[in-house]
Formats: structure tokens, sequence, C-alpha cells
């Protein structure tokens, strides 16, 4: 299948794999991209510009295809090494950079001066028209659906999507909800280029995380998310779990007056013991509605070829018939 992002990053497939917290390492990356998709690294994940440095040398030996390293602009409590991280994905040619967050711009110079793709991650159409305007080549529309970060406009991609569609020029992936080949071809018909996955990616054999983690992605429900941190303006969708609930009831009782700190044992620095140690009630950690759709733990390759399979037999097949009757 060729659009203008399979066409923007010189990848086989429209299916990227975003950045992910303790998870975008190496091991994924490569395999999505070795499926012919596009694997990220996260570079916040690395303790150091210099670790960073070794994780994508690292990649680099697990593939010869395009990857990327997302950078993420957060509230967070020390400031990272963002220079260093830029400078780390510069020197080793990276080819693709996916920013989220907040405004790429202290960035964007240097990345675009170093030829490099940039895909900025956002919750709305105004982010995404800000992204174009100030030279992303592409953007990644997260609706409400999605694991992570959603914002605060609550829009869901049904309708989100469209209107990106309408307003953008530069092309768009839709994220947030995204599983299977129906995911994919509605998203093209919607306007997209292809389709960004973050949770689905979780549940497969090279994710690098505990299998319980993998496992509670497969039980779950798409009613087992809950949204966290909305009193901050910081909104997380989580799997629900006892550290989840305990940290709702603190929204609950202390209201507006909530701080970081009140909530500090249910969301810093879980994500180690998490997926590393798959001590699934440690804290709250990021996983999407989409979890209601997934049902097993694929290789990446697997589950990209299984899409594309699907995808080509639901335009041809279903669409096509449809036409034809
Ligand atoms: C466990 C987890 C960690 C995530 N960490 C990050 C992150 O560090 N930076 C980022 O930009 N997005 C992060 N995301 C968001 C994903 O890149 C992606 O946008 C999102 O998962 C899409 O929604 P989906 O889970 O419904 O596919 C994370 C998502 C999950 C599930």
């Amino acid at each position: 299948m060729k659009t203008r992002i399979t066409e923007l990053f010189g990848i086989k497939h429209p299916i990227i794999q975003g950045g992910m917290h303790y998870v975008g390492f190496a091991e994924l990356a490569a395999a999505v991209s070795n499926a012919g998709g596009l694997g990220i690294i996260t570079g916040l994940t690395q303790p150091s510009a210099a670790a960073l440095a070794d994780e994508i040398a690292k990649c680099k030996d697990m593939t010869d295809k395009p990857f990327g390293v997302n950078l993420t602009f957060l509230p967070v409590v020390n400031q990272p090494d963002y220079p260093g991280m830029v400078k780390a994905i510069i020197d080793a040619g990276v080819p693709v950079v996916e920013t989220a967050g907040n405004n790429p711009q202290a960035v964007l110079p240097h990345l675009k001066d170093a030829g490099i793709k940039v895909i900025h991650k956002c919750t709305s159409v105004r982010h995404s028209l800000k992204a174009q305007s100030i030279g992303c080549d592409a953007v990644s529309v997260d609706g409400f659906e999605c694991g992570g970060h959603p914002g605060e406009d609550d829009i869901p991609n049904m309708i989100l999507l469209p209107r990106a569609a309408d307003e953008l020029e530069i092309p768009f992936v839709a994220s947030g909800g995204m599983a299977d080949a129906r995911s994919l071809v509605a998203s093209l018909a919607m306007g997209a280029d292809g389709m960004n996955m973050g949770t689905r990616f979780i549940a497969t054999q090279e994710a690098p995380v505990h299998e319980n983690v993998k496992k509670a992605i497969v039980a779950a429900t798409e009613l087992d998310t809950r949204l966290v941190m909305r009193p901050l303006r910081n909104t997380e969708r989580v799997l629900n779990n006892a550290a989840v609930e305990r940290l709702l009831e603190k929204e609950k009782d202390l209201g507006g007056d909530i701080k970081f700190e009140d909530i500090i044992q249910e969301v810093a620095g879980v994500y180690p013991r998490i997926m590393k140690e798959g001590d699934m009630d440690a804290g709250a950690w990021s996983c999407g509605m989409v979890a209601g759709l997934i049902n097993d733990i694929p290789t990446c390759q697997e589950l990209i070829d299984r899409i594309m399979d699907e995808a080509h037999a639901l335009i041809n097949q279903r669409l096509g018939g449809l036409l034809a009757a």
C-alpha cells in the first residue's frame, strides 16, 4: 500500500508504533521496522543522551530499515537533556523523530537542518495546524480513545480525523483506538494516510515488557480504562487497577485542591516496576480503550501482515462488493 506516509518515511506499510515509556526499546522498534512499519524508540526512557545513543546503535544492529525516536515534552520533575538527545539522534543519522506533549518549536530547526522528518503527535485540530505552520512534516492525530495523554478536548477519532482531514495539508496518521485492518481502512476512509498504534504493539512477542503486562491487555475489555489527573489538566488514560482506584478516590476527596504531590505514589517512577517487574498494581500506566480489541500476542510481523492482508480483503471484497451489488 502506498500513501503519503509510506512515501515520506520510506516504509512499506502505513503503520507506526508510537513512542511508549519503558516499552519503546530497540527490540520493539526494530521488530516493527523489520515488519515494514515504522518502529520508534522512546527517548526519555533512556537515562541520558549517551544511553539513547547506545539504544539507537543497538536498534541499527537489529534492522537496516528506517526507525524513529520519540521526544516527549511533558511536565516532568527533572528536565531531561533534550539538546544532548537531539545531538545523539542527529549524530546517529536517525531519519524520523516523533515529537509529542508540547510544541516542538525549540528542537525543530536542529532536526530539520539535519534532514530529519518530524511527525508531531497531538490531540486537536488546532495543535495539528500549529505543527503544520511551524514546519512539521506530518502529524499523528491522537483521539480521545488513546492510551496515554488524550488532552482535555475529549474528541473521539470519528470526529477528529475528518476534521483534521478538512483542515490539514500535510499528511497525518490516525492514532488512538487502532488495532486491526478495520482501524486502518476506516482511518484511510476518514482522510488519514496511515495509523499509529500504541497499546496493540505492547501485546506482541517482541515488546520487551513483562508477560503480566501483555496478559493484562489481552484480559482487559474496552470498559477497563480510566482517566486520571484530569484535575491537574494532565489527563492520562490508564488501565484500571488498585492504584488507579486509590488515585481516583484522592481526586474525588481533594477536588480542585489536589496537587501532584498528593498522587506521587501512584504515578511517579512506577513504569519500571510495571513494565519490567510485572507488578501490575504498582501504579497508573497508560493503556488505550483498544485493549477491548486485543485478544492475542502475535509477533510484529504476524500482526502487520495480518492487518495488511485483511485491509486488502476489506477494501477489495467487502467495500468493493457493496459497490458492485
Ligand atoms: C504504556 C504507554 C506508554 C506511552 N508512553 C508515551 C510516551 O512516552 N510518549 C508519547 O508521546 N506517547 C506515549 N504513549 C502514547 C502512544 O505513543 C500512542 O500515541 C497511543 O498509545 C495511541 O493510542 P492506543 O494505545 O489506543 O493505540 C504511550 C502509550 C502507552 C500505552
